[in-house]
């Protein structure tokens, strides 16, 4: 088989990279190793920037993420019991749409079928080949059978597990790494969200956020050893810690609801430089991991895609390789700033096992800062929403 880009991953960077290679008008084949069903109920992320939004919409497949997307102008920063508003409309003009990740992920996979185009699902040992220079290769098994897809180029958008990334002789990237002393328990509950907007909070306890799916499901996330077994977790015992970290002066406190999903995910940052070795080029969670604090890594994955299906057009349509050989650097302005941001508001709201009471002391200042200048909260609602793209397409609102 042939193709001119091979992509290795079904998430939101290998779909929208393959979305917009489409309406380029250049083949690609998306090789993933999970069924369909295991990549479009995979509960992850939840927020999307203004403009990832302005990109879905842009692109045709918003639909169903404006009916069903819960449109955000605004959110909450709680700390010794109160929780204050960051008001992004109005400090920013604009707003984020609270959509999962895994809806955007079923609106991307109908889109490709529907144009024609292929997904492998359930490929088994899939490697790459002869990226150095030359003509690429993808080998994987489907089925039983073995086949191989040869390419002008792949992209590496597997994430932080897959096999790209590794394929990379180790001397040719230099990778940089802040791995945290907590995980995030996350839990989907069938309880109406409480209130419409999304709560940070922190806690001598540790951090808890408030989020949603829809209006009839919360998302709750607690602060949590990373190496704890999830089995420690009673929905009773998680109820507890969520009721109390959110204890406000005021009453409000999420509602309950029976728990239909719950998992702990470590938290860290990770950022390889270059994002690229001859062809095959990495791209969303394959190159970068960013604590979810700032809700950044599917929008990060969603940008990368963005600068990658601009270069490749840029390659095909004029035969130049000069956005090529910028992809890395045009991406990793964006992705340092992202890091910045995830890290600050990570450091913000967290319990550090080894923080002093001076570090804790300066903790609430600097939340208590952030509340009340306007000038230090139009700074985290400009990063919250999503900063500008460093090289604006056609497709920026
Ligand atoms: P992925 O979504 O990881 O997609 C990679 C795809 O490649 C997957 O479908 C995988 O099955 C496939 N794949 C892997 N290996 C191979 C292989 N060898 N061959 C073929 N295919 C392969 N961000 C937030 O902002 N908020 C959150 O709450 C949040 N929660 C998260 C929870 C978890 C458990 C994880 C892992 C991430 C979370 N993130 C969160 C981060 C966010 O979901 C990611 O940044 C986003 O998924 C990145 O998209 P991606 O397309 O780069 O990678
Ligand atoms: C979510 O709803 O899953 C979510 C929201 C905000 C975050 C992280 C996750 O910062």
């Amino acid at each position: 088989m042939k193709t001119q880009v091979a992509i290795v991953g079904a998430g939101p960077a290998g779909l929208m990279l393959a979305h917009l290679l489409h309406l380029a008008d250049i083949e690609s084949v998306i090789i993933e190793a999970r069924s369909r069903s295991y990549v479009e109920g995979r509960i992850r992320a939840g927020v999307l920037e203004q403009g990832t939004v302005d990109l879905l919409n842009a692109i045709g497949v918003g639909e169903r993420m404006r009916r069903e997307g819960l449109l955000h102008q605004g959110i909450e920063l709680g700390f010794a019991g109160k929780r204050h508003r960051i008001d992004m409309q109005q400090l920013t003009g604009q707003a984020v749409m609270v959509y999962g990740q895994h809806e955007v992920v079923k609106d991307l996979i109908r889109a490709r079928l529907f144009a024609g185009e292929k997904i492998v699902f359930e490929a088994d040992s899939v490697s790459i080949h002869d990226f150095a220079n030359g003509s690429p290769l993808v080998r994987y098994e489907k089925d039983g059978m073995h086949h191989e897809l040869n390419c002008d180029y792949i992209a590496g958008c597997d994430g932080f597990h897959g096999v790209c990334r590794p394929s990379v002789p180790t001397n040719a990237l230099a990778v940089y790494e802040r791995v945290y002393p907590f995980g995030w328990l996350g839990v989907l509950a069938d309880a109406a969200p409480s209130q419409g907007e999304l709560v940070y909070m922190n806690h001598a306890n540790g951090f808890a956020l408030f989020s949603m799916r829809s209006p009839t499901v919360t998302r709750l996330y607690l602060q949590c050893d990373p190496a704890d077994d999830i089995a420690g977790w009673s929905d009773d015992r998680i109820w507890n810690e969520l009721l109390c970290r959110f204890k406000c002066s005021d009453g409000w406190e999420p509602n309950v609801g029976r728990i239909t999903q719950k998992s702990i995910t470590p938290m860290r940052s990770f950022v390889t430089e270059p994002m690229q070795f001859g062809r095959l080029f990495l791209a969303g969670d394959a190159a970068h991991i960013v604590p979810p604090t700032g809700a950044k890594g599917m929008n990060l994955a969603i940008a990368d895609a963005r600068v990658l299906a601009r270069a490749l057009a840029e390659f095909y349509s004029a035969g130049s390789t000069a956005r090529l050989g910028d992809y890395s650097q045009t991406c990793l302005r964006r992705i340092w700033k992202a890091q910045r941001f995830s890290w600050w508001m990570t450091s913000m709201l967290h319990q550090f096992p080894d923080a002093s009471q001076f570090d804790r002391r300066r903790q609430i200042a600097e939340l208590d800062y952030v509340t009340s200048s306007q000038i230090a909260a139009r700074s985290l609602a400009e990063n919250y929403v999503g900063l500008p793209m460093e090289d604006p397409d056609q497709w920026a609102g």
